[in-house]
């Protein structure tokens, strides 16, 4: 079993599905079945192109492989490879098909569980809204529904199957079934370059089902608190799950393109793993809307996966190619090659610095933790923040 915190398995917040016998054993098969490719079949793989491709292939031409895309082409002739990338994609499938499994039984009980009395927060969905092509193309990470399917009035369904899988994904490494470390991580890097904000207004911008939203909400209970996504299902488990915490937030469906909040409105806008999954042409409508909607020195943080191919070897390269072809996320290598640090400059922000935070599961003022380098995937996430 690898997923921590799995003593509350039943039960870890009221909105999460439960699993009977069967389920859970499925669920944590799934789950060791990742780690095991991870951790045991996965570094067989950068042997075998150190060992045997690189080399072949040097021989062949008299020279080295220009990029790892041409590695990358001999790697997918290998027999290891083919299996290795096999087994990942179908241990993917086979994570959201058990989870989907629970979700159907009990999503009747879900739904009315959703219907929450006398809320603290708020949701307002659009029927008239448009999915962004980037989104709607594709089922991103092979979720079948994606973040905007709805199956019914008053759906949970993509917010329930994404909430319970989520961990699985992460095989626990994001703060178990609460899957918060990364709005841990976001406060820890607002509290150490802005030790003295005191933000009255804040926006996570995709904010799936809130768990980003609902860590940072509870270091500024005077705060306003504010949540948009794409999904109207989504939003809608979203806000229960919040309200079934006890979290006051307001979430919306909107597009972080083009939101209708007024200018100068926030004193924080900040995103957890939004960038990767939105086109390259809307990355500067996205720093642009976020410039629009701050006030005049309110700050915008956005928190990235770690692996910037700068940093990356031919290895992991290949790997997070892997993202692109096999796991539907189209532009990881767009936004993993993006200089985050100047298209945030070229929008006008001041102050802007980007590094490492070190991952916590608790943000505390004083506590030196933005460094220049990554300590590794989950240990230190990518930051770029700045200030209008
Ligand atoms: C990997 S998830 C983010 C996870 C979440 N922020 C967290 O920390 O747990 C990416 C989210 O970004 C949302 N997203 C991407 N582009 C968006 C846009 N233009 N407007 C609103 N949400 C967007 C997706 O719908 C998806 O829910």
């Amino acid at each position: 079993m690898t997923i921590p915190n799995s003593n509350n398995l039943a039960e870890p917040h009221p909105m999460m599905p439960k699993v009977n016998h069967d389920e859970i054993a499925e669920q944590m098969f799934v789950s060791d079945l990742k780690t095991f490719i991870g951790r045991e079949l996965e570094p067989g793989q950068s042997k075998l192109m150190n060992n045997k491709v690189i080399p072949q292939m040097t021989k062949a031409r008299g020279k080295a492989p220009a990029n790892h895309i041409e590695v990358r082409g001999e790697m997918e002739k290998e027999i290891d490879y083919q299996a290795w990338a096999t087994l990942t994609r179908t241990a993917q499938e086979m994570m959201w098909d058990s989870v989907a499994t629970c979700v159907d039984r009990q999503l009747d009980k879900l739904v009315a569980k959703s219907d929450v009395k006398n809320p603290k927060g708020s949701l307002t969905v659009n029927p008239d809204f448009v999915v962004p092509r980037y989104i709607d193309a594709f089922d991103i990470h092979c979720m079948p529904g994606n973040y905007h399917a709805v199956t019914r009035e008053n759906d949970v369904r993509q917010g329930a199957v994404f909430d319970r899988a989520a961990a699985i994904y992460h095989m626990g490494r994001n703060g178990g079934f609460m899957n918060d470390i990364r709005g841990h991580t976001v406060v820890s890097h607002y509290f150490e370059r802005w030790p003295e904000a005191k933000p009255q207004r804040i926006l996570d911008i995709g904010c799936t089902v809130g768990h980003s939203t609902v860590a940072v909400a509870e270091y500024f209970p005077q705060a306003e608190m504010h949540a948009i996504d794409v999904g109207a299902g989504l939003l809608r488990y979203a806000w229960a799950r919040a309200e079934h915490v006890g979290s006051a937030i307001h979430f919306s469906q909107q597009n972080a393109e083009a939101t209708n909040y007024p200018d100068n409105h926030f004193d924080l806008v900040y995103s957890s793993a939004v960038l990767h999954e939105t086109s390259h042409a809307a990355l500067p409508r996205i720093m642009a809307e976020c410039k629009r909607i701050l006030k005049p020195g309110g700050v915008m943080v956005h928190l990235e996966v770690p692996g910037h191919y700068s940093h990356l070897d031919t290895w992991g390269r290949i790997r997070g190619d892997f993202e692109i072809f096999y796991n539907n996320e189209p532009f990881w290598r767009g936004a993993l090659t993006t200089d985050f640090k100047k298209l945030v400059e070229d929008a006008g922000f001041k102050d802007v610095k980007s590094g490492f935070q070190d991952a916590t599961k608790q943000a505390k003022k004083g506590v030196q933790g933005f460094f220049e380098k990554s300590k590794g995937v989950h240990v230190s996430w990518f930051m770029v923040s700045g200030v209008k």
